[in-house]
């Protein structure tokens, strides 16, 4: 067993033992895969101020999100299919951020179940909804949801259509995969996933077959998740969502200021800047970018959290330090959770926040609540200075 120090240790671990179709549906973003690696970058333009002779005894990382008690500020993000990267991977990755005091949030394309995932752990977690055209299979699952003892729900605002990520057109990507002879020469080599997987029973999207009306078979179950996202999402339709739920609600996916005001505007409890992992608009901006101008706009008036890119403790550091509340992670316990199953996950937090607390207490920080702006060293021009066009004059 290889020695495992960094993210970037369990990601190789990982590479080796998951299918290719599932490690390159998560390592892979939509189009150029632009945004998906400004995400990671542009972490890395920011530097830190280093402090000395600081005490630095007594340190603590934890904090809280939507005022839940947290132990580092982190919530693992909802990833869709998590249950293909390990066998009842959602359950496992479920347990490892309840052990560990970190929110762990369910998506709505999850292999396990919500009932399912809420049996295996103790802690209410927060659920991730996308909007269905089927807007009663939505409510029920909003239902489900409150049923399981969420104490979050999770609205997901930047994937009513599917941005394109060739890999997995290439890949013919499915749950469970199709046996194709590249697929089985893949899998001759990364046979503990195999076995683990042949283990199981929880192979399809359990959210959603069963709870379907015709869905019983993954082949249409595959056709109608294509088909159901609802285009015609607005924010109307995301305040009776809201109201439905009547609980704490985290709005995810922000990415521009007029779209932070709106969600501020509707009583979201957070908001996630993110822009789904470089996953859907390629060329958007990353989110570290974006995040200070909407901090500057609603950050009074709302919690921000953002994801996008983080791989290192520095990394969520650099984000508290800018004003977010919490971040979240997604293929950083991915990553983990391939490579070694629940204690691969705890290994990703375990990395993620010693090095957080290290470098807190390098730039002479002892607890969250003291992290701020002072600690960052930006470049002049790091959120870009874009060309304002002024209104488009056109022909009468
Ligand atoms: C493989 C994969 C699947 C994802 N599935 C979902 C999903 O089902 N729902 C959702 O809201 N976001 C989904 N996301 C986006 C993540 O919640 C999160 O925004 C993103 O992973 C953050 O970037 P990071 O992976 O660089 O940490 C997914 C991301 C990945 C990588």
């Amino acid at each position: 067993m290889p020695v495992i120090t960094n993210i970037d240790d369990l990601k190789e671990l990982y590479r080796r033992r998951v299918p290719k179709m599932f490690y390159d549906y998560a390592e892979s973003g939509s189009w150029t895969e632009q945004t998906f690696r400004d995400n990671e970058r542009d972490f890395d333009l920011i530097r830190l101020r280093q402090r000395v002779a600081v005490d630095m005894s007594g340190r603590s990382t934890a904090s809280t999100m939507i005022g839940e008690e947290v132990a580092l500020p982190v919530a693992l993000a909802p990833v869709g299919l998590t249950g293909m990267q390990c066998a009842d991977g959602e359950i496992k990755a479920a347990r490892a951020a309840e052990k560990f005091g970190v929110p762990f949030t369910l998506s709505t394309m999850s292999i396990c179940s919500i009932e399912d995932v809420a049996e295996h752990t103790t802690r209410p977690f927060w659920f991730q909804l996308y909007t269905m055209k089927d807007t009663d299979f939505t409510s029920r699952l909003i239902e489900r949801a409150r049923a399981a003892g969420c104490s979050a729900l999770v609205i997901t605002l930047d994937l009513q259509i599917l941005g394109q990520r060739h890999k997995d057109l290439k890949n013919g990507l499915s749950a469970p995969p199709k046996l194709t002879l590249p697929v089985m020469l893949d899998l001759a080599t990364k046979w503990r996933w195999g076995l683990e997987m042949l283990g199981t029973k929880r192979r399809q999207f359990g959210n959603i077959v069963g709870h379907v009306k015709g869905v019983s078979d993954t082949s249409s179950l595959m056709a109608w998740t294509a088909e159901q996202f609802d285009p015609a999402l607005d924010w109307g339709k995301v305040a009776k969502l809201m109201e439905q739920w009547g609980g704490k609600v985290i709005l995810k996916g922000i990415l521009d200021v007029e779209d932070a005001k709106k969600a501020a505007e509707l009583g979201a409890d957070a908001i996630v800047v993110s822009n789904h992992g470089g996953r859907q608009l390629d060329g958007a901006l990353s989110s570290i970018r974006a995040l200070p101008a909407i901090l500057d706009a609603v950050g009074d008036k709302v919690e921000v959290h953002l994801d996008g890119g983080i791989r290192s403790g520095q990394d969520i550091l650099k984000a508290v330090a800018m004003g977010a509340q919490g971040t979240y992670i997604g293929r950083a316990f991915v990553y983990g959770l391939g490579a070694m199953g629940e204690a691969g996950v705890t290994k990703a937090l375990e990395i993620l926040q010693r090095e957080f607390d290290l470098t807190m207490a390098f730039c002479g920080r002892r607890r969250v609540e003291e992290v701020d702006r002072d600690i960052l060293l930006v470049p002049e021009d790091f959120e870009g200075r874009w060309k304002d066009w002024g209104p488009r004059k056109r022909r009468a």
